[in-house]
C-alpha cells in the first residue's frame, strides 16, 4: 500500500504516532503535516463575539493559511487561557460554541486544519507544568500583559494569570509549531516559547522547535469611538466595534457614529487622521483592496457620505458569514462533534511531544 510506504519513510519518532492511529483521515493529516514546510499554530480566547479586528487581523488570514497546501494549521480555542480571568460558566460555554461557529462560518474547514478546544487536550496543562518548573518568577513578572491585567495589588492576582505565557508556550511547542501569526502584543509570549524550547533542547536533549513569529501582514483595525486604540472585545462601549453577528442596521449605525474629524474629504493618513484612515482600512479589507487605492475612488464625497459606502461593503462581506453563523449555532451537536474530532487529531501529535519531554526530563 502506498500509504504504508509513506509511513515507513517517516522518522521513527513520528512513525510511533501512526502505530496508535486507526482513523484514516488522522493518518492522512499527519502525513500532510510531516511533509509540510510550515506548522502554524494560533490560539483565540473564547471571550465574546469576534469583531472586525479579529476577522481582518487574524481569522481571515488563517483561512488563507489553511488553503495553502504546503502548510499545516492548528487553531485552538484557548479556553484555559480565558479562565485566567474570572468567567461566568454559562457565558463561557456559550462563548466556546459561538467562537467555534464563527471560525467555521468564516471558512475554517475541519478537514483542512486542526480546529480544537484547548482543554479537550490535557497535554497542554501537563506540558505547561513541566515548562513552568523551569521558568522563573522574575521572567514572568516582566510580561506587559501581567502588569496591565493583574491590577495594582499583585498579591491578590491569581497564579493562572501570572503563568499565562507558560501555557501559551506549551500550546505552541506541543505541535512543534514552526510559525505563529501574532500581533506585536504577543511577541514577548513567543520569545518565552523560543527560550524554553532552547533551554529544554540544550539541557534535556528534547527536540522542541523554536517557533518564528509571522508578523506584519496583519491589518490593525482601530476602535470606531477612539481611533487611537485598537478595536477590542473588552471595550466597554459596544459602538466601538462591529461584531461579526451584527446585522445591517447595527453595522450602519455604528459606522454613522464612528469618530472622524473636522475635515470632510476622504484621505488615507493614519497618523494625521486616524478616524478616517480606519474607515478606509475597514473598507479596503472588506472589499479586498489596498487602502491607498480608495481615496481616488471617492473624490468629492464627504466623510458622512463615505460612511454609507463603508457600511455597504462591510455588510456585503459579513452577510454570508452571519447567515452561516446562525445556521451553525442551531446545530450544537455538529459544533461539539467538530471540536471533539479536532481534539482527537491534536492529541496524536501532542502525545508524541509530551512523551518525549517526559522521557527526557526523567519522568518514567
Ligand atoms: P483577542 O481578541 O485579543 O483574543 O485577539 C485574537 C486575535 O485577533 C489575535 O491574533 C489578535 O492579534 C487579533 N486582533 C485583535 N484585535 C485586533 C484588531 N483591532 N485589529 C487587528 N487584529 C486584532
Ligand atoms: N494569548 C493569545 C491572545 O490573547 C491567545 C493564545 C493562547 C495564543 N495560546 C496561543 C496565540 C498560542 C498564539 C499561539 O491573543
Amino acid at each position: 500500500m502506498a500509504f504504508t510506504g509513506k509511513l515507513l519513510s517517516l522518522p521513527a519518532s513520528q512513525r510511533a504516532i501512526f502505530g496508535k492511529v486507526n482513523h484514516r483521515r488522522c493518518k492522512q493529516s499527519l502525513v500532510r503535516q510531516i511533509s509540510q514546510k510550515k506548522v502554524i499554530f494560533s490560539g483565540i480566547q473564547p471571550t465574546g463575539v469576534p469583531h472586525l479586528g479579529n476577522f481582518f487581523g487574524a481569522i481571515e488570514k488563517w483561512v488563507d493559511m489553511q488553503n495553502d497546501e504546503s502548510d499545516a494549521l492548528y487553531v485552538s480555542i484557548v479556553d484555559l487561557h480565558s479562565i485566567s480571568l474570572p468567567q461566568d460558566p454559562d457565558y463561557l460555554r456559550n462563548c466556546i460554541l459561538s467562537m467555534t461557529a464563527t471560525l467555521l462560518a468564516v471558512g475554517l474547514d475541519p478537514e483542512r486544519c486542526v480546529l480544537f478546544q484547548q482543554s479537550h487536550v490535557p497535554h497542554h496543562a501537563e506540558l505547561s507544568w513541566i515548562l513552568g518548573c523551569r521558568t522563573t518568577l522574575a521572567r514572568l513578572g516582566h510580561f506587559p500583559q501581567w502588569k496591565s491585567k493583574a491590577g495594582n495589588d499583585k498579591k491578590a492576582a491569581c497564579v493562572g494569570l501570572f503563568s499565562y505565557p507558560v501555557l501559551q508556550a506549551a500550546d505552541i511547542l506541543l505541535y512543534r509549531s514552526t510559525h505563529v501569526p501574532v500581533g506585536d502584543d504577543q511577541l514577548p509570549h513567543l520569545e518565552l516559547a523560543q527560550q524554553l524550547s532552547r533551554l529544554f533542547n540544550q539541557e534535556y536533549g528534547t527536540k522542541l522547535v523554536p517557533p518564528e513569529p509571522i508578523i506584519g501582514k496583519f491589518k490593525r483595525i482601530k476602535s470606531l469611538r477612539e481611533p487611537e486604540k485598537k478595536m477590542s472585545k473588552s471595550d466597554a462601549d459596544p459602538k466601538s466595534r462591529i461584531e461579526l453577528t451584527d446585522d445591517k442596521e447595527a453595522i450602519t449605525l455604528k459606522l454613522k457614529k464612528a469618530v472622524t474629524d473636522l475635515t470632510s474629504d476622504v484621505t488615507f493618513e493614519p497618523d494625521e487622521r486616524p478616524g478616517v484612515a480606519n474607515l478606509v482600512t475597514i473598507h479596503a479589507a472588506a472589499s479586498g483592496q489596498v487602502p491607498e487605492e480608495i481615496p481616488g475612488q471617492v473624490v468629492g464625497m464627504t466623510t458622512a457620505e463615505y460612511k454609507m459606502i463603508v457600511a455597504k461593503a462591510v455588510n456585503e462581506r459579513l452577510a454570508p458569514v452571519r447567515e452561516r453563523y446562525f445556521a451553525l449555532m442551531n446545530d450544537e451537536d455538529y459544533l461539539m462533534d467538530t471540536l471533539h474530532k479536532g481534539a482527537e487529531k491534536a492529541k496524536l501529535v501532542a502525545e508524541n511531544t509530551l512523551t518525549e519531554v517526559k522521557r527526557c526530563v526523567g519522568l518514567l
